[in-house]
């Protein structure tokens, strides 16, 4: 395991009473978080929760209300934004547009007195590594939205930051050179071997993305893990709906182990799933939460394909063609409508219509229980 680069204990940032306010709105709520050396950490979460808040935290625009941040080691307190080891990328990339993209990027290290021909030998250097090697002496305005993005990641690398803060950075590019990007950049923080923190809204975009992702919601980081560890095994049903698509299926909880429990969906069908949340009484109203491509649709049957695996029938209510799969909406019980994704390999074909009777079944292992 690397060391410890960016460690967060205990931050709070609120922000002062607002006119028809009556307390302090708490943005970021005890964050505690630590970053490793030369990851590649995805800040995930929906607008407002406190992404970028937490950002400038670390960068020193803003001072929490309480907590510690510590970089390599050091208490950050007191120390001001410009002389802390990090580097920002903005949103809105922030260049000088009457400059030329040399002179954007060797801006920074000219105000730290490198001499000239070292900054001018780096610039072009950072300029190569974000493959924009031929447009030197352009102004910002001549180039495409793509090309200004990697303007101001020349002029952030440039500097040889520790860690480099990006917030969301690949925002206002179309999906085709978002893509193209994302590689770039995967490729890029891999071969300076900078940890970047990466805020994204986009869970696509971090699960391909980061070493590790933090989820966050209302201030709250919630769950922190490997991309696999946040898909396979959200601990909130939060994170489950924002990462990827989750059915819930509402029941109540009849019994249960300290792994596992049996659910039971409107008094008439019992469920078995692992235990998701973190505390779970008998009687409580709980949702099991499985993905649907993890759900078989098959005929209707009695008999579950394995002691292993659970089984609930219901009805087609609506069957979606899209391509690659097969999409089937089926009512459960009173209530639940669960999405099941067949894929529409050569192997395969059994189609459903509206209205047919069937059964689906999944494995133990694979669903979850979550409370509300
Ligand atoms: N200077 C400020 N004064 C008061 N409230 C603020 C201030 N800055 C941010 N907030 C509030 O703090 C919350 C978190 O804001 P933040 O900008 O961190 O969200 P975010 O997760 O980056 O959202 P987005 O995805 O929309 O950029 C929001 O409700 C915002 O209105
Ligand atoms: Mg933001």
């Amino acid at each position: 395991m690397n060391d410890i680069k960016v460690e967060l204990i205990d931050v709070v940032k609120e922000f002062p009473i607002q006119r028809g306010e009556t307390t302090r709105f708490r943005a970021v709520n005890n964050l505690n978080l630590d970053i490793y050396d030369g990851e590649f950490f995805a800040l995930l979460g929906p607008s407002g929760c406190g992404k970028t808040t937490t950002l400038r935290l670390i960068a020193g625009f803003e001072q929490p209300s309480s907590g510690q941040i510590l970089i390599d080691g050091k208490p950050m307190q007191g120390i001001p934004s410009f002389s802390r080891p990090v580097n920002t990328v903005f949103q809105d990339y922030a260049l000088f547009p009457h400059m030329s993209v040399l002179q954007n990027v060797m801006f920074g290290l000219q105000m730290d007195k490198v001499p000239r021909k070292e900054a001018e030998g780096r610039a072009v250097e950072a300029l190569e590594m974000v493959r924009l090697p031929n447009a030197l002496n352009r102004k910002p305005k001549e180039l495409s939205g793509g090309q200004q993005q990697r303007v101001a990641l020349a002029r952030a690398i440039v500097k040889r930051p520790k860690v480099l803060l990006l917030d969301e950075p690949l925002g206002a590019l179309d999906l085709k050179l978002r893509r193209e990007m994302q590689f770039e950049l995967k490729s890029m923080q891999q071969e300076l071997g900078i940890t970047f923190i990466f805020v994204t809204h986009d869970q696509e975009e971090a699960l391909t993305m980061a070493n590790r992702i933090g989820v966050m919601h209302d201030g709250n980081l919630l769950q922190v893990g490997r991309p696999e560890e946040i898909y396979e095994t959200p601990a909130t049903r939060f994170v489950a709906d924002f990462i990827g698509e989750t059915n819930f299926i509402d029941g109540k909880l009849v019994s249960h182990t300290a792994h596992e429990g049996v659910v039971s969906i409107d008094d008439e069908t019992t469920v078995t799933a692992m235990i998701g949340a973190d505390q779970v009484a008998n009687g409580q109203a709980v949702s099991v939460a499985v993905r649907p491509e993890k759900m078989t649709i098959t005929a209707y049957s009695d008999t579950p394909p394995s002691t292993e695996h659970n089984i609930v029938h219901g009805q087609v209510a609506q069957v979606f063609y899209i391509g690659t799969d097969t999409r089937y909406a089926v009512r459960v019980g009173k209530s639940a409508l669960v999405n099941v994704r067949v894929q529409n390999t050569a192997a395969h074909h059994t189609t459903f219509k509206e209205r047919d009777t069937v059964t689906l079944s999944w494995e133990r292992s694979v669903a979850r229980i979550l409370t509300h």
